[in-house]
C-alpha cells in the first residue's frame, strides 16, 4: 500500500514536478503571448477609443455646427424681415459677428467680464480682435418673446445714428438668441451716479445736468421725429441713460421700442416700462404716443433736481411716487426743500424755476397737455443758453453788443451741429439764433 502509495506519490509527485516545469515553461509563453496579445488588444482599444472620441468629437462639432446655422437660419429670417420692413440700406451698417469671434472677445462669456444684469439680459464686456471695447448684450430666457425683442433692437438701432445713442456694431445671430455687440460706454448709468451714495456730493454739476437733460432729449426728440420713422422709446428711465468718460450722454435699451409708420396713429400695445416712469394715460389706454416718453423724461428731470429715485422711502419708511411727491410739492409750494442742495448751490433761482416748470409740462396727466420733445428739447438749449450767456456776461463785461452777439451766434450755432449727425438742424438753429437775437434787443 506504501508502495502504492508512494509510487502514488511518486507517480503524481513527478508528474506534479513535472507538470510544475512544464506549467512554469507554459507560463512564460503563456506569458509572452499573453503580454502580446494584451499589448494588441490595448492598442487596439486604444485606438478604437481614439477614433471614437474623434469621430464623436467631430460628429459633436458638426452638430454643433449645425445648430448654429439653424439658429442663424432662424434669427436672421426674423431679422431680416424686421429690417425689410424698415430701411434696407440702413441695414448694412451692421456687422453680423460669429460667435466663435464673440466667445473670444468675451474669454468664453467668463462670469468676471459681467457688467450688469438688466431686464431683457446679462451684459458682457468684450474685447474684439481690432482692440475695439465693445459691450455684449446676452438673454437670459429663451423665450420667442425675448428673441423678438432682441431682434426689434436690431433692427430700431441699425436705422438710427446719433451722437447720444448708443452705437451698436452688430449682432452674432449663432447662438440661440441674437447677441448684440455695442460700444462700450465706461462711465455707468446715471441713474448709479445720481442715486449711488448720497452722502457723497454727487460728480455731476448744475451744468452737467442740464446738458445731460439736453442731451437727452436731443436723443428722443430725434427718435421722435427725425428718424425714417418715429420712434418710440417705451422705456425712458436714468438707468437706460449711459454716460461715457467725458459724461456725454448716450441712450440705450432699445428692447422695448416700437417704430410706427405715420397713418397708425393709434396703436394700441401691450403696456411695457417701469415702475415710476409709466405714463397714467398710456397705463390705462395701452394706447402708444410719443408723449408717454416725454412723461418718463419728465421723470428724469425730477431725479436730476432731486437726486431721488423714482420710487424712494420717505422720512416714514414708506414707499413713495417721486413724481406724485413732487406734484404734490408744487401745490404746497415746498418744492424748494425737496432739491438736491448741491443745485441749489450751483444754479441760479431763474434757471432751476425753468427747469422744475419744464418738469411739471411733462408730467401734465393729459398726454395732449405735455410738450412735444422737440420743444422740451427748445426749452432746454434756451436754459443753456441762458447759463452761457450769464457766464460770458460776467468775463465779457466791456464788450461791445455786436461782438456779443457774434460769439453767442457762433456758440448756439456749435452747439445745434452737435447736438445731431443726421438731424437737419439748420432751421433749429435760425430758431434759436433769432430768439437771441430778439432777447438781447430788448
Ligand atoms: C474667468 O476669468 C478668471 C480671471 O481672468 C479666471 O481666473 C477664470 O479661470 C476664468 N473662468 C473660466 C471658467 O474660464
Ligand atoms: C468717469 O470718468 C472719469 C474720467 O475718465 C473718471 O475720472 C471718473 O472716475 C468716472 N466716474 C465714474 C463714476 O466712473
Ligand atoms: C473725450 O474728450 C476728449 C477731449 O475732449 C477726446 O479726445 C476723447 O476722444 C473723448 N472721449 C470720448 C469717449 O468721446
Ligand atoms: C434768460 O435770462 C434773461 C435775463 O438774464 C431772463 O429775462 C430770461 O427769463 C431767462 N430765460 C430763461 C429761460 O431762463
Ligand atoms: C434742411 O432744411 C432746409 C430748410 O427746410 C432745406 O432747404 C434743406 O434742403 C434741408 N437739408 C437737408 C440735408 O435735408
Amino acid at each position: 500500500m506504501a508502495g502504492v502509495d508512494d509510487d502514488t506519490v511518486d507517480f503524481f509527485s513527478q508528474p506534479r514536478h513535472n507538470h510544475r516545469d512544464l506549467s512554469s515553461g507554459l507560463k512564460l509563453t503563456t506569458l509572452n503571448t499573453g503580454v502580446i496579445i494584451g499589448l494588441v488588444v490595448g492598442i487596439g482599444v486604444l485606438t478604437l477609443a481614439l477614433v471614437v472620441t474623434v469621430l464623436v468629437r467631430s460628429w459633436k462639432h458638426g452638430i454643433q455646427r449645425k445648430i448654429r446655422k439653424a439658429y442663424f437660419r432662424k434669427n436672421k429670417g426674423l431679422l431680416l424681415e424686421q429690417l425689410i420692413s424698415s430701411d434696407q440700406s440702413l441695414a448694412h451698417n451692421t456687422k453680423i459677428f460669429s460667435l466663435e469671434e464673440l466667445e473670444r472677445a468675451t474669454d468664453n462669456f467668463n462670469s468676471t467680464r459681467i457688467l450688469g444684469r438688466g431686464g431683457h439680459g446679462t451684459v458682457y464686456k468684450g474685447i474684439l480682435s481690432d482692440q475695439r471695447v465693445v459691450a455684449i448684450k446676452k438673454s437670459k430666457i429663451v423665450e420667442q418673446g425675448e428673441i423678438d425683442q432682441f431682434v426689434n433692437e436690431v433692427a430700431i438701432l441699425s436705422q438710427i445714428i446719433h451722437r447720444n445713442v448708443v452705437k451698436l456694431y452688430g449682432c452674432c445671430l449663432e447662438s440661440e438668441v441674437p447677441l448684440l455687440v455695442y460700444e462700450f460706454i465706461s462711465n455707468g448709468t446715471l441713474y448709479d451716479l445720481l442715486h449711488s451714495d448720497l452722502n457723497v456730493e454727487c460728480s455731476l454739476q448744475w451744468d452737467d445736468r442740464v446738458r445731460i437733460s439736453i442731451e437727452t432729449a436731443s436723443a428722443l426728440a430725434y427718435l421722435h421725429c427725425a428718424a425714417s420713422i418715429p420712434i418710440f422709446h417705451r422705456d425712458v428711465k436714468s438707468a437706460n441713460i449711459l454716460l461715457n468718460d467725458n459724461f456725454t450722454t448716450k441712450v440705450s435699451d432699445f428692447g422695448a421700442s416700437r417704430s410706427i409708420s405715420i397713418d397708425e396713429t393709434h396703436v394700441v400695445t401691450i403696456v411695457q416700462g417701469t415702475f415710476g416712469y409709466l405714463d397714467p394715460e398710456y397705463y390705462h389706454t395701452g394706447q402708444l404716443n410719443a408723449k408717454s416718453d416725454v412723461y418718463s423724461f419728465g421723470v428724469i428731470l425730477v431725479e436730476l433736481l432731486t437726486r431721488k429715485k423714482p420710487i424712494f422711502l420717505n422720512y416714514f419708511d414708506e414707499k413713495q411716487n417721486l413724481c406724485h411727491y413732487f406734484l404734490q410739492s408744487l401745490r404746497d409750494k415746498t418744492t424748494m426743500d425737496m432739491l438736491d442742495s448741491q443745485i441749489v448751490e450751483e444754479g441760479n433761482l431763474e434757471q432751476i424755476n425753468e427747469f422744475i416748470s419744464l418738469a411739471e409740462a411733462c408730467l401734465r396727466l393729459r398726454g395732449e397737455e405735455r410738450p412735444t420733445m422737440k420743444e422740451v428739447e427748445s426749452r432746454l438749449q434756451l436754459l443753456r443758453a441762458n447759463i452761457t450767456k450769464k457766464v460770458m456776461d460776467e468775463s465779457q463785461k466791456n464788450m461791445e453788443d455786436m461782438q456779443l452777439i457774434y460769439s453767442l451766434y457762433d456758440s448756439t450755432f456749435k452747439q445745434n451741429v452737435d447736438s445731431g449727425i443726421n438731424t437737419n438742424s439748420s432751421n433749429q438753429i435760425a430758431s434759436a439764433c433769432h430768439t437771441m437775437e430778439q432777447e438781447l434787443v430788448s
